[in-house]
Protein backbone atom coordinates (compact mmCIF):
# COMPACT_ATOMS: atom_id res chain seq x y z
CA UNK A 1 0.00 0.00 0.00
CA UNK A 2 1.48 3.40 -1.21
CA UNK A 3 2.02 6.55 0.89
CA UNK A 4 -1.38 7.80 -1.11
CA UNK A 5 -3.73 5.52 0.91
CA UNK A 6 -2.33 6.15 4.42
CA UNK A 7 -2.20 9.85 3.84
CA UNK A 8 -5.68 9.72 2.52
CA UNK A 9 -5.93 7.47 5.61
CA UNK A 10 -4.84 9.83 7.79
CA UNK A 11 -6.92 12.60 6.11
CA UNK A 12 -9.88 10.47 6.42
CA UNK A 13 -9.18 10.39 10.66
CA UNK A 14 -8.62 14.07 10.91
CA UNK A 15 -11.24 15.05 9.06
CA UNK A 16 -13.43 12.70 11.00
CA UNK A 17 -12.07 13.98 14.32
CA UNK A 18 -12.61 17.10 13.46
CA UNK A 19 -16.06 17.29 11.63
CA UNK A 20 -17.84 14.70 13.34
CA UNK A 21 -19.50 16.00 16.14
CA UNK A 22 -22.76 14.64 18.18
CA UNK A 23 -24.70 17.49 16.88
CA UNK A 24 -28.46 17.35 17.55
CA UNK A 25 -30.74 16.68 14.88
CA UNK A 26 -33.00 20.01 14.83
CA UNK A 27 -30.52 22.18 14.91
CA UNK A 28 -30.91 24.57 12.21
CA UNK A 29 -28.17 24.28 9.46
CA UNK A 30 -26.68 21.23 10.93
CA UNK A 31 -23.46 20.49 8.81
CA UNK A 32 -22.51 24.21 8.79
CA UNK A 33 -22.55 24.25 13.13
CA UNK A 34 -20.66 21.07 12.56
CA UNK A 35 -18.22 22.93 10.23
CA UNK A 36 -17.38 25.90 12.55
CA UNK A 37 -17.22 23.19 15.29
CA UNK A 38 -14.38 21.62 13.34
CA UNK A 39 -12.58 25.04 13.48
CA UNK A 40 -12.95 25.93 16.81
CA UNK A 41 -11.57 22.60 18.24
CA UNK A 42 -9.00 22.61 15.39
CA UNK A 43 -8.18 25.99 16.91
CA UNK A 44 -8.13 24.67 20.58
CA UNK A 45 -5.94 21.68 19.80
CA UNK A 46 -3.49 24.22 18.24
CA UNK A 47 -3.61 26.55 21.31
CA UNK A 48 -3.15 23.53 24.00
CA UNK A 49 -0.31 22.69 22.13
CA UNK A 50 1.43 25.29 21.53
CA UNK A 51 1.00 26.28 25.30
CA UNK A 52 1.76 22.70 26.92
CA UNK A 53 5.18 22.91 24.49
CA UNK A 54 5.75 26.46 26.11
CA UNK A 55 5.64 29.08 23.41
CA UNK A 56 2.51 31.45 24.44
CA UNK A 57 -0.51 31.16 26.85
CA UNK A 58 -3.87 29.35 25.34
CA UNK A 59 -5.54 32.62 25.58
CA UNK A 60 -2.68 34.65 23.45
CA UNK A 61 -2.85 32.19 20.65
CA UNK A 62 -6.35 31.95 20.54
CA UNK A 63 -5.95 36.06 20.80
CA UNK A 64 -3.92 35.97 17.75
CA UNK A 65 -6.11 34.02 15.78
CA UNK A 66 -9.03 35.95 16.36
CA UNK A 67 -6.70 39.46 15.57
CA UNK A 68 -6.91 38.56 11.98
CA UNK A 69 -10.97 39.24 12.00
CA UNK A 70 -10.56 43.04 13.07
CA UNK A 71 -11.59 45.44 10.86
CA UNK A 72 -10.71 49.34 11.47
CA UNK A 73 -14.05 51.50 12.08
CA UNK A 74 -14.87 53.01 8.67
CA UNK A 75 -17.89 55.28 8.59
CA UNK A 76 -20.26 55.14 5.84
CA UNK A 77 -23.26 57.15 4.56
CA UNK A 78 -25.42 56.14 7.46
CA UNK A 79 -23.09 56.02 10.65
CA UNK A 80 -20.10 57.17 11.71
CA UNK A 81 -17.64 55.23 13.31
CA UNK A 82 -14.79 56.36 15.28
CA UNK A 83 -12.06 54.68 17.97
CA UNK A 84 -12.08 56.82 21.19
CA UNK A 85 -12.03 56.78 25.21
CA UNK A 86 -14.69 57.17 27.65
CA UNK A 87 -13.28 57.58 31.12
CA UNK A 88 -10.29 55.96 29.67
CA UNK A 89 -11.17 52.59 28.13
CA UNK A 90 -10.63 52.31 24.69
CA UNK A 91 -14.35 52.38 22.92
CA UNK A 92 -15.46 52.13 18.92
CA UNK A 93 -18.28 54.52 18.53
CA UNK A 94 -21.23 54.59 16.43
CA UNK A 95 -23.08 57.38 15.76
CA UNK A 96 -26.19 57.68 13.34
CA UNK A 97 -25.96 60.26 10.76
CA UNK A 98 -29.93 60.06 9.67
CA UNK A 99 -32.23 62.54 11.63
CA UNK A 100 -29.26 64.53 13.05
CA UNK A 101 -31.37 67.42 15.31
CA UNK A 102 -33.78 64.54 16.92
CA UNK A 103 -32.93 63.00 20.05
CA UNK A 104 -31.18 59.62 19.88
CA UNK A 105 -31.48 56.53 21.90
CA UNK A 106 -28.09 54.68 23.01
CA UNK A 107 -27.05 50.93 23.44
CA UNK A 108 -23.81 50.18 25.71
CA UNK A 109 -22.95 47.23 23.77
CA UNK A 110 -20.44 44.77 25.76
CA UNK A 111 -18.85 41.83 23.49
CA UNK A 112 -18.68 38.22 24.42
CA UNK A 113 -14.81 35.96 24.48
CA UNK A 114 -15.13 34.90 28.33
CA UNK A 115 -13.26 37.61 29.37
CA UNK A 116 -10.30 36.54 27.75
CA UNK A 117 -10.98 37.35 24.31
CA UNK A 118 -13.04 39.17 22.10
CA UNK A 119 -12.81 42.98 20.71
CA UNK A 120 -15.55 45.48 19.04
CA UNK A 121 -13.40 45.50 15.92
CA UNK A 122 -14.39 41.83 15.37
CA UNK A 123 -16.14 41.72 12.12
CA UNK A 124 -19.07 39.81 13.69
CA UNK A 125 -19.71 42.48 16.60
CA UNK A 126 -18.37 45.60 14.35
CA UNK A 127 -21.40 44.87 11.54
CA UNK A 128 -23.56 44.11 14.90
CA UNK A 129 -23.21 47.34 16.34
CA UNK A 130 -23.50 48.98 12.67
CA UNK A 131 -27.02 47.45 12.45
CA UNK A 132 -28.27 48.42 15.63
CA UNK A 133 -26.92 51.72 14.87
CA UNK A 134 -28.70 51.94 11.78
CA UNK A 135 -31.93 50.19 12.25
CA UNK A 136 -32.83 51.98 15.24
CA UNK A 137 -31.18 54.90 14.29
CA UNK A 138 -29.12 54.90 17.79
CA UNK A 139 -25.87 55.72 19.38
CA UNK A 140 -23.97 52.20 20.07
CA UNK A 141 -21.27 52.47 22.38
CA UNK A 142 -19.36 48.96 22.33
CA UNK A 143 -16.65 48.44 25.39
CA UNK A 144 -13.12 47.39 24.48
CA UNK A 145 -12.79 46.37 28.35
CA UNK A 146 -9.31 44.64 29.06
CA UNK A 147 -8.78 40.67 29.37
CA UNK A 148 -7.65 38.12 30.95
CA UNK A 149 -5.19 36.83 31.70
CA UNK A 150 -3.09 40.29 31.70
CA UNK A 151 -5.92 41.21 33.35
CA UNK A 152 -8.51 39.76 36.27
CA UNK A 153 -11.44 40.58 37.72
CA UNK A 154 -12.73 42.85 38.61
CA UNK A 155 -10.86 44.48 35.91
CA UNK A 156 -13.32 43.74 33.01
CA UNK A 157 -16.44 44.61 34.84
CA UNK A 158 -14.58 47.85 36.67
CA UNK A 159 -13.83 49.03 32.83
CA UNK A 160 -17.74 48.17 31.88
CA UNK A 161 -18.90 49.92 34.30
CA UNK A 162 -16.77 53.25 34.03
CA UNK A 163 -17.76 53.24 30.76
CA UNK A 164 -21.74 53.29 31.43
CA UNK A 165 -21.02 55.17 34.02
CA UNK A 166 -19.41 57.84 31.67
CA UNK A 167 -22.01 57.57 29.52
CA UNK A 168 -25.01 58.24 31.39
CA UNK A 169 -23.76 62.02 32.82
CA UNK A 170 -26.27 64.47 31.27
CA UNK A 171 -23.47 66.31 29.85
CA UNK A 172 -22.20 63.36 27.56
CA UNK A 173 -25.80 62.46 27.00
CA UNK A 174 -26.10 65.74 25.87
CA UNK A 175 -23.10 65.95 24.14
CA UNK A 176 -24.47 62.66 21.50
CA UNK A 177 -27.52 64.26 21.64
CA UNK A 178 -29.21 60.91 23.31
CA UNK A 179 -32.29 61.45 25.11
CA UNK A 180 -31.65 60.42 29.09
CA UNK A 181 -34.56 58.00 29.54
CA UNK A 182 -33.70 55.72 26.38
CA UNK A 183 -30.33 54.42 27.37
CA UNK A 184 -29.79 50.37 27.19
CA UNK A 185 -26.67 48.33 28.02
CA UNK A 186 -26.69 44.59 26.72
CA UNK A 187 -24.24 41.83 26.06
CA UNK A 188 -23.47 38.24 25.02
CA UNK A 189 -22.12 35.50 26.51
CA UNK A 190 -19.40 37.10 28.95
CA UNK A 191 -20.65 40.67 27.98
CA UNK A 192 -24.18 39.52 29.03
CA UNK A 193 -22.67 38.62 32.50
CA UNK A 194 -20.76 42.14 32.71
CA UNK A 195 -24.30 44.07 31.51
CA UNK A 196 -26.52 41.91 34.28
CA UNK A 197 -23.23 43.33 36.72
CA UNK A 198 -23.66 46.48 35.50
CA UNK A 199 -27.35 46.69 35.87
CA UNK A 200 -27.26 45.50 39.16
CA UNK A 201 -24.27 48.09 40.55
CA UNK A 202 -26.37 50.78 38.86
CA UNK A 203 -29.40 50.41 41.11
CA UNK A 204 -27.06 50.96 44.12
CA UNK A 205 -25.32 53.87 42.81
CA UNK A 206 -25.99 57.20 44.22
CA UNK A 207 -23.58 59.28 42.04
CA UNK A 208 -25.47 58.03 38.89
CA UNK A 209 -28.90 59.92 38.37
CA UNK A 210 -29.91 58.59 34.53
CA UNK A 211 -31.68 55.49 34.97
CA UNK A 212 -31.45 52.32 32.14
CA UNK A 213 -34.54 51.49 30.18
CA UNK A 214 -33.20 48.23 29.51
CA UNK A 215 -31.23 45.57 30.07
CA UNK A 216 -30.50 42.92 27.18
CA UNK A 217 -28.78 39.40 27.99
CA UNK A 218 -27.96 37.17 25.21
CA UNK A 219 -27.06 33.73 26.40
CA UNK A 220 -25.13 35.11 29.40
CA UNK A 221 -22.77 33.04 32.26
CA UNK A 222 -24.77 34.46 35.46
CA UNK A 223 -22.80 31.40 37.70
CA UNK A 224 -20.07 29.52 38.38
CA UNK A 225 -21.03 27.72 41.90
CA UNK A 226 -23.21 24.64 39.82
CA UNK A 227 -21.37 23.75 36.78
CA UNK A 228 -23.19 20.44 36.51
CA UNK A 229 -26.63 22.12 36.10
CA UNK A 230 -29.03 20.10 33.28
CA UNK A 231 -27.46 22.05 30.56
CA UNK A 232 -24.15 21.37 31.50
CA UNK A 233 -24.63 17.78 31.75
CA UNK A 234 -26.20 17.92 28.14
CA UNK A 235 -24.20 20.29 26.03
CA UNK A 236 -20.67 20.02 27.53
CA UNK A 237 -19.54 18.34 25.06
CA UNK A 238 -20.41 20.46 22.22
CA UNK A 239 -17.93 22.30 20.48
CA UNK A 240 -19.31 25.45 20.62
CA UNK A 241 -18.74 25.92 23.56
CA UNK A 242 -17.38 22.78 25.86
CA UNK A 243 -17.57 22.95 29.47
CA UNK A 244 -13.84 22.26 29.59
CA UNK A 245 -13.72 26.01 27.63
CA UNK A 246 -16.12 27.31 30.56
CA UNK A 247 -14.13 26.29 33.11
CA UNK A 248 -10.98 27.89 31.42
CA UNK A 249 -12.55 31.05 31.18
CA UNK A 250 -13.83 31.24 34.73
CA UNK A 251 -10.21 30.06 36.00
CA UNK A 252 -8.96 32.83 33.67
CA UNK A 253 -11.07 35.57 35.26
CA UNK A 254 -9.70 34.88 38.50
CA UNK A 255 -6.42 33.61 38.60
CA UNK A 256 -3.45 31.75 37.00
CA UNK A 257 -3.57 29.54 39.50
CA UNK A 258 -4.56 26.17 37.50
CA UNK A 259 -5.65 24.86 41.06
CA UNK A 260 -8.64 26.73 40.57
CA UNK A 261 -9.57 25.18 37.16
CA UNK A 262 -9.31 21.68 38.19
CA UNK A 263 -11.39 22.55 41.56
CA UNK A 264 -14.08 23.61 39.01
CA UNK A 265 -13.79 20.65 36.53
CA UNK A 266 -15.07 18.20 39.19
CA UNK A 267 -17.40 20.77 40.84
CA UNK A 268 -15.81 21.43 44.01
CA UNK A 269 -14.23 24.89 43.83
CA UNK A 270 -16.88 25.91 46.69
CA UNK A 271 -15.97 26.76 50.26
CA UNK A 272 -18.12 25.23 52.74
CA UNK A 273 -18.82 28.33 54.21
CA UNK A 274 -20.50 29.60 51.18
CA UNK A 275 -22.80 26.71 50.67
CA UNK A 276 -25.61 28.76 51.39
CA UNK A 277 -25.18 30.88 48.54
CA UNK A 278 -26.24 27.44 46.55
CA UNK A 279 -29.74 27.98 47.46
CA UNK A 280 -29.39 31.21 44.56
CA UNK A 281 -29.18 28.28 41.80
CA UNK A 282 -30.50 25.07 42.94
CA UNK A 283 -32.54 24.77 39.78
CA UNK A 284 -34.86 22.53 41.20
CA UNK A 285 -36.44 25.61 42.37
CA UNK A 286 -35.91 28.12 39.40
CA UNK A 287 -36.11 26.13 36.29
CA UNK A 288 -39.74 25.89 34.59
CA UNK A 289 -40.82 21.92 34.92
CA UNK A 290 -40.26 21.95 30.91
CA UNK A 291 -36.47 22.78 31.30
CA UNK A 292 -35.73 20.38 34.34
CA UNK A 293 -35.78 17.29 31.02
CA UNK A 294 -35.97 15.03 33.28
CA UNK A 295 -32.91 15.37 35.29
CA UNK A 296 -32.99 15.45 39.26
CA UNK A 297 -31.36 17.35 41.51
CA UNK A 298 -28.38 16.60 43.60
CA UNK A 299 -26.59 19.20 45.71
CA UNK A 300 -23.35 20.58 44.73
CA UNK A 301 -20.22 18.90 47.09
CA UNK A 302 -18.25 21.58 48.60
CA UNK A 303 -14.76 21.82 48.10
CA UNK A 304 -12.31 20.16 50.54
CA UNK A 305 -9.44 22.63 49.14
CA UNK A 306 -8.46 25.83 49.96
CA UNK A 307 -8.66 27.27 46.76
CA UNK A 308 -12.14 28.78 46.96
CA UNK A 309 -10.87 30.68 49.49
CA UNK A 310 -8.05 31.73 48.07
CA UNK A 311 -9.99 33.35 44.79
CA UNK A 312 -13.14 34.15 46.31
CA UNK A 313 -13.57 36.45 43.03
CA UNK A 314 -16.81 34.10 41.43
CA UNK A 315 -18.81 34.02 44.50
CA UNK A 316 -18.90 37.97 44.48
CA UNK A 317 -22.31 38.58 42.56
CA UNK A 318 -20.33 41.67 40.08
CA UNK A 319 -18.60 38.00 38.53
CA UNK A 320 -22.07 36.09 39.39
CA UNK A 321 -25.06 38.38 39.02
CA UNK A 322 -27.35 35.55 40.22
CA UNK A 323 -26.24 35.18 43.47
CA UNK A 324 -28.14 37.99 45.43
CA UNK A 325 -31.16 38.41 47.63
CA UNK A 326 -34.39 39.34 45.53
CA UNK A 327 -34.11 42.89 47.09
CA UNK A 328 -30.88 43.30 44.98
CA UNK A 329 -33.28 42.41 42.07
CA UNK A 330 -36.15 44.60 42.42
CA UNK A 331 -35.77 47.80 40.31
CA UNK A 332 -33.85 46.26 37.58
CA UNK A 333 -35.07 47.80 34.47
CA UNK A 334 -37.16 45.95 31.54
CA UNK A 335 -35.08 42.85 30.66
CA UNK A 336 -34.90 40.99 27.28
CA UNK A 337 -32.94 37.06 27.92
CA UNK A 338 -31.85 35.47 24.69
CA UNK A 339 -31.19 31.45 25.94
CA UNK A 340 -30.36 28.48 23.15
CA UNK A 341 -31.38 25.01 23.73
CA UNK A 342 -27.97 23.84 23.13
CA UNK A 343 -25.77 25.89 25.48
CA UNK A 344 -24.26 25.07 28.43
CA UNK A 345 -24.99 28.64 29.82
CA UNK A 346 -28.96 28.22 28.68
CA UNK A 347 -29.91 27.43 32.80
CA UNK A 348 -27.63 30.45 34.06
CA UNK A 349 -29.94 32.88 31.80
CA UNK A 350 -33.29 30.88 32.54
CA UNK A 351 -32.69 30.98 36.28
CA UNK A 352 -32.26 34.33 35.73
CA UNK A 353 -35.56 34.77 34.18
CA UNK A 354 -37.06 32.87 37.19
CA UNK A 355 -35.41 35.48 39.95
CA UNK A 356 -36.17 38.08 38.05
CA UNK A 357 -40.00 37.54 37.48
CA UNK A 358 -39.88 36.92 41.23
CA UNK A 359 -38.84 40.14 42.43
CA UNK A 360 -41.08 41.58 40.36
CA UNK A 361 -38.84 42.73 36.96
CA UNK A 362 -40.83 42.73 34.00
CA UNK A 363 -38.55 40.26 31.72
CA UNK A 364 -39.06 39.05 28.09
CA UNK A 365 -37.19 35.47 27.36
CA UNK A 366 -36.60 34.50 23.94
CA UNK A 367 -35.69 30.86 23.79
CA UNK A 368 -34.20 29.61 20.49
CA UNK A 369 -34.99 25.58 20.21
CA UNK A 370 -32.58 25.24 17.34
CA UNK A 371 -29.23 26.67 17.91
CA UNK A 372 -25.88 26.75 20.04
CA UNK A 373 -24.40 29.26 21.82
CA UNK A 374 -23.02 32.20 20.05
CA UNK A 375 -24.93 31.65 17.27
CA UNK A 376 -25.63 35.33 16.73
CA UNK A 377 -21.90 35.98 16.01
CA UNK A 378 -22.70 33.84 12.26
CA UNK A 379 -24.70 36.83 10.47
CA UNK A 380 -22.09 37.09 7.90
CA UNK A 381 -20.98 35.07 4.95
CA UNK A 382 -19.82 32.58 4.54
CA UNK A 383 -20.65 31.30 8.01
CA UNK A 384 -24.23 32.28 8.37
CA UNK A 385 -26.31 30.65 10.82
CA UNK A 386 -29.83 31.23 9.74
CA UNK A 387 -31.05 31.17 13.86
CA UNK A 388 -27.92 33.82 14.63
CA UNK A 389 -29.41 36.12 12.09
CA UNK A 390 -33.09 35.62 13.26
CA UNK A 391 -32.11 36.11 17.13
CA UNK A 392 -29.98 39.23 16.18
CA UNK A 393 -33.12 40.77 13.98
CA UNK A 394 -35.82 39.72 16.87
CA UNK A 395 -33.21 41.69 19.25
CA UNK A 396 -32.96 44.79 17.14
CA UNK A 397 -36.39 44.35 16.45
CA UNK A 398 -37.82 44.52 20.18
CA UNK A 399 -35.36 47.08 20.97
CA UNK A 400 -36.94 49.12 18.48
CA UNK A 401 -40.30 48.74 19.90
CA UNK A 402 -39.15 49.30 23.39
CA UNK A 403 -35.96 51.57 23.84
C1 LIG B 1 -32.95 22.78 46.47
O1 LIG B 1 -34.33 22.79 46.33
C2 LIG B 1 -34.96 21.58 46.73
C3 LIG B 1 -36.44 21.67 46.36
O2 LIG B 1 -37.03 22.85 46.83
C4 LIG B 1 -34.73 21.38 48.21
O3 LIG B 1 -35.29 20.16 48.62
C5 LIG B 1 -33.22 21.37 48.49
O4 LIG B 1 -32.99 21.31 49.89
C6 LIG B 1 -32.57 22.62 47.93
N1 LIG B 1 -31.14 22.52 48.10
C7 LIG B 1 -30.37 23.59 48.27
C8 LIG B 1 -28.92 23.35 48.45
O5 LIG B 1 -30.81 24.73 48.26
Amino acid sequence: MGIKFWGFLVASVLVAYYIYSPIPENVENRWKVMLIGAVFKAVGDVATIAEKLGFAHYMDIIMKITAMDYTPPVSDEKVIVTDTRFNNVPVRLYVPKGQPDSLKRAVIFLHGGGWCLGASSMKSYDHLSRRTSERLNAVVVSVDYRLAPKYRFPVQFEDSYAVVKYFLQSKVLERYNVEPSRVCVSGDSAGGNLAAAVAQQLLHDPEVKVKLKIQVLIYPALQTLDLNLPSYKENGHLSFLPKSLVVRFWSEYFTTDTSLKIAMETNQHVPAESSDLFKFVNWSNWLPERFKRGHIYTTPSHGSSKVGQKYPGFLDPRAAPLLVDDVKLRGLPLTYIVTCQYDVLRNDGIMYVSRLKKAGVPVIHEHAEDTVHGAMAFTESPFILTAGQRIENNYIEWLNENL
